[in-house]
């Protein structure tokens, strides 16, 4: 969703916003713009579309723009008005001297521009935030950390602003409510951001804000406060990322990358954490000691998109491995039906960002329910991260590409470990564990298997580019893994995709089936593997063409399929891993080959931080 960048010190303040700008682009953005000031002049430069085209019109803008020190700039995704130059951030205050970017909503700004329109303020977009700057320019008299204090009591909503003001060149105020803003303190230089990839290049010290904080930003020095300008302390710490993780290092798309940094990301994500001779996983981050876990009644596992559909495959591993009843929620809708929650339940929140706006608030109701919450995220110093205060972190690295990949698979296996070690508390036994174990161990070598088959998948793509429709069914552990295929096709590619339950077909999608439509059977060795293989045939019977995600010398069911897509032999619960790298590879080539923007699909947006 939108970026912010802000930027106060010695180097050319243009450069590293535009700089800056340009590591936010995975987050998807259809606008962009840049505010810059030497206390003399206050310009503004915006564009509709790619940070490219603003960083041309930067260029062609007048020699002394290049010598500024302090500035914002924002990468916007449109919410209140189409992606247009005049809708674009940053938004000036009614005198021209303010410049604000702001990343979330203004619930209440209808309101506030009605008073505003009444005192004589016109306003030039259709956006909330303008409304904000207007409201930060009523306040200011001479003290712009009081003023945007003054706005921000009047708002409701959320944000994370960063704002500059011409009288007041030697600093940059950002504040944040439910919008992530990180700031990282250099020699002689600080930037602000709503994400640390734009930080990395120039530090990896970093401070986080709290909502409700306001940070004075000056070079290479961070003031905090509270909205009523009391001050508070915010620890500094390290970013785990280097400059270089997020650049494609010989890859054509992130998205590529980050599938083949999978056997690596999961090594990361069980390094240190298994306990072979028990039998069981060591996960100090839950915070938790046997006996709590013992007395746990009930699992409940939340998240949105590919993050909840991992939680998908944790519940079947939940209810295996340790007999927990356990449910799965979209975590929008677990927000708001007021769901019964005990405090012998176990919430845990999976986000890839750790910055979804309705997975934190499923956290926050969950919390204030009493529940035991945690969260699996990779993103270290993610609010998610940090409001549920223990849970399990990825490890995974940045992951740019907007359709999630090496999280997916990552998060699968850190459920399996919480799974296993809930299990081990209880009456999963120590040879049990111990082969679990095992299978966990074995993933990054089952996925290096996938990726050697690359080319196989490759070819299979080409019968793929002039699809329409597509169907994924699975049972079981493989369910989940089919509605993670259609949702990676369907994101990347733009073919009409649906993943269902092999058994659910024939309840009413069936009747969409029509001649050479594919259809992936995930089929491997598992309990109703002779059941999807009906379904499959089921479909076959209408004409659908039949894609087997089979184990690999299954002879005998490869005989009964269009074509095939061998997965190595694993057992059930760590299948999922293989057969969704199998078909994330298969998604990537049928996009690459319709001619699709794979790191950054139309519309979608990386981190989803408003409902
Ligand atoms: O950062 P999160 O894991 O909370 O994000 C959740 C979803 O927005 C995300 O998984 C989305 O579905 C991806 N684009 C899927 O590839």
């Amino acid at each position: 969703m939108c970026g912010i960048v802000g930027y106060i010190g010695d180097k050319e303040a243009g450069q590293v916003l535009i700089n800056g700008l340009r590591r936010l682009e995975y987050r998807g953005y259809d606008s962009a713009g840049v505010s810059l000031t030497n206390g003399d002049e206050l310009c503004v430069v915006k564009r509709p579309g790619k940070v490219a085209a603003l960083s041309q019109a930067v260029q062609e803008e007048p020699g002394s723009l290049r010598q500024h020190r302090v500035g914002v700039a924002h990468t916007r995704w449109a919410t209140h008005g189409p992606p247009t130059q005049v809708n674009a951030h940053p938004h000036l205050d009614r005198s021209g001297r303010i410049a604000m970017v702001h990343n979330g909503i203004i619930e209440n700004y209808r309101d506030i521009r009605a008073h505003l329109e009444q005192k004589g303020h016109a306003f030039d977009s259709e956006t909330d935030s303008e409304v904000l700057a207007h409201l930060i320019g009523d306040y200011y008299q001479g003290n712009l950390l009081e003023a945007v204090c003054a706005a921000l009591q009047k708002v409701e909503g959320t944000f994370g602003i960063a704002v500059i003001c011409q009288d007041e060149p030697d600093q940059v105020i950002a504040a944040r409510r439910g919008s992530p803003i990180v700031i990282g303190v250099g020699k002689n230089e600080c930037v602000v951001a709503s994400d640390a990839a734009a930080v990395v290049a120039v530090t990896q010290q970093v401070i986080y804000l709290d909502d409700n904080d306001v940070a004075i930003v000056t070079p290479g020095a961070v003031d905090i406060r509270d909205l009523n300008n009391v001050p508070v302390n915010r620890e500094i710490s390290e970013l785990e990322w280097s400059d270089t993780s997020a650049e494609l290092g010989g890859f054509e798309h992130f998205m590529l990358k980050e599938i083949h940094e999978q056997p690596d990301s999961i090594r990361n994500a069980i390094r240190g954490r298994m306990d072979f001779d028990n039998g069981t996983a060591v996960l100090s981050g839950l915070g938790t000691t046997p006996r709590e876990i013992s007395e746990v009644q009930r699992a409940i596992i939340v998240g949105c998109g590919t993050s909840m559909n991992a939680g998908m495959v944790g519940e079947y591993a939940f209810e295996n491995f340790a007999d927990m009843p356990t449910e799965v929620e979209q975590a929008a809708e677990f927000r708001y039906r007021n769901p019964i929650i005990k405090a012998s339940d176990f919430v845990l929140a999976i986000s890839q960002s750790g910055e979804t706006a309705d997975t934190l608030a499923a956290v926050r109701e969950a919390i204030q329910k009493g529940a035991w919450v945690s969260g699996i995220c990779n993103v270290v110093g993610s609010t998610i991260a940090r409001e549920t205060g223990r849970g399990i972190y990825l490890h995974a690295g940045p992951e740019i590409s907007v359709a999630s990949t090496k999280a997916f698979t990552c998060q699968v296996a850190v459920l399996l470990m919480i799974a296993l070690k809930f299990g081990r508390c209880g009456r999963l036994s120590c040879t049990k564990g111990r082969e679990i174990a095992k299978a966990i161990e074995s993933l990054p070598m089952l996925v290096e298997q996938v990726l050697e088959r690359n080319d196989i998948i490759a070819k299979e793509a080409e019968k793929w580019v002039e699809t329409d429709h597509a169907f994924f069914i699975g049972r079981g552990y493989q369910f989940p893994v089919a509605l993670e295929g259609a949702l990676k096709l369907k994101e990347i590619s733009y073919i009409h995709a649906e993943g269902y339950h092999a058994a659910e077909l024939k309840h009413g999608p069936i009747a969409l089936l029509e001649s050479g439509i594919p259809v992936v059977a995930l089929v491997n060795e598992a309990p109703g593997k002779e059941k999807t293989i009906g379904n499959a045939h089921e479909c076959a019977a209408r004409g659908a063409r039949i894609v087997g995600l089979i184990t690999e010398g299954d002879t005998e069911t490869a005989a009964l399929m269009d074509s095939v897509i061998e997965i190595p032999k694993c057992p059930d619960y760590v299948a999922p891993v293989p057969m969704a790298v199998a078909l994330q590879l298969l998604s990537y080539h049928v996009a690459r080959l319709r001619g699709c923007a794979i790191d950054q699909p139309r519309n979608l947006a990386k981190s989803v931080t408003v409902e």
